[in-house]
């Protein structure tokens, strides 16, 4: 195992169940560097945020002199790259941000890991990774059938995919080009604690808890393949550590469902769980489809299954009614995170 690892956007979502695994379950340093966008927040770091071994730096990814001073100060054995823009409705209204920090950002960060790398001791500079950190939306949408592969053609439709397939490629570039040992992970949709409310699942149950109409875009017939977040970071800690530089790896939970199953499951639970006059499926409201919209994700997680042994541990009943769960004890994190955002729709500015 590593003794220190460097963590990009460790204040987002996955980044900050990766960290607070990190610092509860093993003994490695963090050097978690994020910028603190909107979709960031400090607490939910938890415990984790004030260990001896959780090094905070406040900063962009892009910014290089700054991506400079912190690899040389604290000399990180392996990256975990996963700042990013991330919500495709977002990246619909307003895609710069997605080319600074998606592109501009994870070429910055490249380069100044390859810098570090070429200077490093012959036996450090051998064990060092640097592990993108990226989507299954790059494939494109799948029809009826079938699964994405690590050697489906990318295909991206929104400006969120299309800049995730570009740092993959930059990625790619790099360990072709200059020997960067990298990896790349490409995983499907993620749920659980600490997601910010504007991605589907904590959106429902913040519309459900506030009484208001549940918006499920087009005919709610769309798929994704769902993972629950604690499953996600065993996996990136798999491939950071044993995979093999050069290769991509899939993951996915195999929980392909419809928005509209998904929807009705979150309401069934709270039906249980926060009782209402009727059934909270009756505040279902059918909405403007997204443009663009990606009909079907599945991912074949079978090569990280069969080279690194991971398996999901989490069913999606299981896992969801843990999500649901915590969003109902954690009702002040989700204030916080709703500062800057009060649940209205996103996404709709490129519809003519
Ligand atoms: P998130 O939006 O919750 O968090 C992103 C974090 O990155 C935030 O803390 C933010 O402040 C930080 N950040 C943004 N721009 C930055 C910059 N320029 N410099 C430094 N930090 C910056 O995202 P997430 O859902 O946790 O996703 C993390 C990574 O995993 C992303 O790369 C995303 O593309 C990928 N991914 C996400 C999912 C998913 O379902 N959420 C699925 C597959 C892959
Ligand atoms: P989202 O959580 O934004 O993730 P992604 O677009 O990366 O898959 O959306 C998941 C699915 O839910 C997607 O098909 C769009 C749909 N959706 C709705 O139907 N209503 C909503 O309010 C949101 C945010 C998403």
């Amino acid at each position: 195992m590593f003794k220190v690892f460097l963590v990009t956007g460790g204040a987002g979502f996955i980044g900050s169940a990766l960290v607070r695994h990190l610092i509860a379950d093993t003994d490695v340093t963090v050097v978690n560097v994020d910028k603190l966008t909107y979709a960031a927040n400090l607490t939910s770091l938890a415990d984790a945020g004030d260990s001896e071994r959780h090094i905070f730096c406040h900063a962009d990814v892009a910014d290089r002199q700054k991506m400079r001073d912190i690899f040389a100060q604290y000399r990180p054995e392996a990256v975990l790259h996963l700042a990013a823009e991330s919500h495709v409705d977002r990246s619909i209204d307003g895609p710069r941000d997605f080319i600074d920090t998606n592109i501009v950002g994870t070429y910055t960060l490249l380069e100044v890991a390859r810098e570090y790398w070429n200077r490093l001791d012959a036996e450090t500079h051998n064990r060092f990774r640097f592990h993108h950190v990226s989507t299954d939306e790059v494939y494109g949408s799948l029809g009826q059938t079938g699964f994405f592969t690590e050697t489906t053609p990318y295909s991206p439709n929104s400006p969120y995919s299309a800049s995730k397939a570009a740092s993959d490629h930059l990625v790619r570039a790099w360990r072709e080009t200059y020997g960067l040992p990298t990896v790349i992970s490409n995983c499907s949709n993620n749920y659980g604690p600490y997601q910010h409310p504007e991605k589907l699942i904590p959106l429902v149950i913040h519309k459900v808890l506030e009484g208001e109409p549940i918006p499920v875009y087009g005919k709610g017939d769309n798929v994704r393949d769902w993972l629950y977040v604690e499953d996600h970071v065993q996996a990136l800690l798999m491939i950071a550590t044993r995979g093999k530089p050069g290769e991509v790896y899939n993951v996915g939970g195999e929980n392909e469902k419809q928005n509209i199953e998904v929807v009705r499951a979150i309401c069934s639970i709270l039906d249980e769980l926060k009782p209402g006059k009727g059934s909270h499926a009756d505040l279902i409201t059918f909405v403007e489809d997204r443009p663009g919209h990606d009909r079907r994700y599945a991912i074949d997680a079978s090569k990280i299954s069969a080279e690194l042994g991971w398996q999901p541990a989490e069913s999606f009943a299981s896992g969801l009614r843990k999500t649901v769960s915590w969003y109902l004890d954690n009702q002040d994190w989700c204030r916080t995170a709703m500062k800057n955002y009060q649940g209205q729709r996103l996404g709709l500015k490129a519809a003519p």
